[in-house]
């Protein structure tokens, strides 16, 4: 394509962008550009377009693409197929949650509890999605092995993908299959748990926004009438697989936290139990430690 088309498609692709929305607009314009070019964001900024670009799609393809953000709301990260994530540019299809920044900081939190005699041994990501948690683990902690589970086919296909990229194939390992049903032979073994599982009340589902609702799985949303089946499900399950002092790492909603601590005080299987709060200041994670 030549340098001229593309300003002109620039144009009518600038033009789109809703005006309450120009400024993040223009940001994601300019990712979705050098995603299907060589161009930066930088070289885009500066409208530095050499005589010829090469696309790594037809322009008619792009054209519908970014139309669809606008009109349909597709997250950007579906369109281009990529979600920055941490240190990590993880592939991303509508099968799996885009990762969040609040899960980085779920790691932030693991990396500043645990000590370092226990990095090491067996560790779960519960619902791995996109793998991002099982491959930030696997990354954090080199000596240990990360037993990544979801029940969606679809997003085990993806974690994978995740996983070869980073070349953590003998560090990870993914299984199909609901929470712990995967993991029985390793019943009393686990050094830690880390899990994003889903946790927005079902009546809350149909007020987020467009992008969330229409376009990311409604299985890694849903969290049941209260938003806490899944939580109290691995809060339950937990200490059969966790060693003594072994960890429990769980992210939550900000209005979820008493619940939380209470319902897993109440199993009495654990020494310490914490809600720890986010950079927004609301409660985001349960920290518990296994008697
Ligand atoms: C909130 S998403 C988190 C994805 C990823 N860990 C992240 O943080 O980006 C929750 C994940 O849990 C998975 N999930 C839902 N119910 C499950 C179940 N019963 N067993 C295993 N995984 C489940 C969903 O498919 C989804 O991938």
């Amino acid at each position: 394509m030549s340098s001229e088309a593309l300003q002109a498609w620039w144009h009518w692709a600038q033009a789109i962008i809703p005006a309450p929305e120009r400024e993040s607009g223009l940001r994601e314009l300019k990712q979705f550009l050098s995603a299907f070019t060589q161009l930066s964001p930088l070289d885009i900024t500066l409208r530095r377009f050499p005589p010829q670009i090469h696309l790594k799609l037809p322009l008619a393809e792009l054209q519908e693409r970014w139309q669809r953000r606008w009109q349909e709301r597709v997250p950007l990260q579906y369109l281009i197929g990529v979600a920055h994530w941490h240190d990590l540019a993880l592939f991303v299809t509508p099968s799996v949650l885009i990762p969040r920044p609040e899960t980085e900081e779920l790691l932030e939190v693991v990396a500043a509890t645990v000590p370092p005699w226990q990095q090491q041994g067996h560790w779960l990501d519960l619902g791995t999605g996109s793998g991002a948690i099982a491959i930030g683990l696997a990354r954090l902690f080199a000596a240990v092995l990360v037993h990544a589970v979801d029940c969606s086919p679809e997003a085990f296909e993806v974690a994978q993908m995740n996983i070869q990229k980073y070349a953590l194939g003998d560090r990870v390992r993914c299984y199909v299959g609901s929470w712990f049903d995967p993991l029985t032979h390793l019943q009393g073994q686990v050094q830690g748990i880390v899990s994003n599982p889903p946790y927005i009340p079902t009546s809350l589902v149909a007020t987020l926004q467009p992008e969330v609702q229409y376009h990311e799985p409604p299985l890694a949303l849903d969290g049941g009438a209260d938003g806490l089946q899944a939580i109290r499900q691995i809060v339950a399950t937990a200490p059969d697989y966790l060693q003594p002092q072994g960890w429990l790492f769980i992210e939550l909603m900000a209005t979820q936290g008493e619940a939380v601590a209470a319902l897993t005080m109440a199993t009495q299987a654990y020494e310490r139990v914490e809600i720890r709060r986010d950079l927004s200041g609301h409660d985001r994670f349960l920290v518990a430690q296994r008697v």
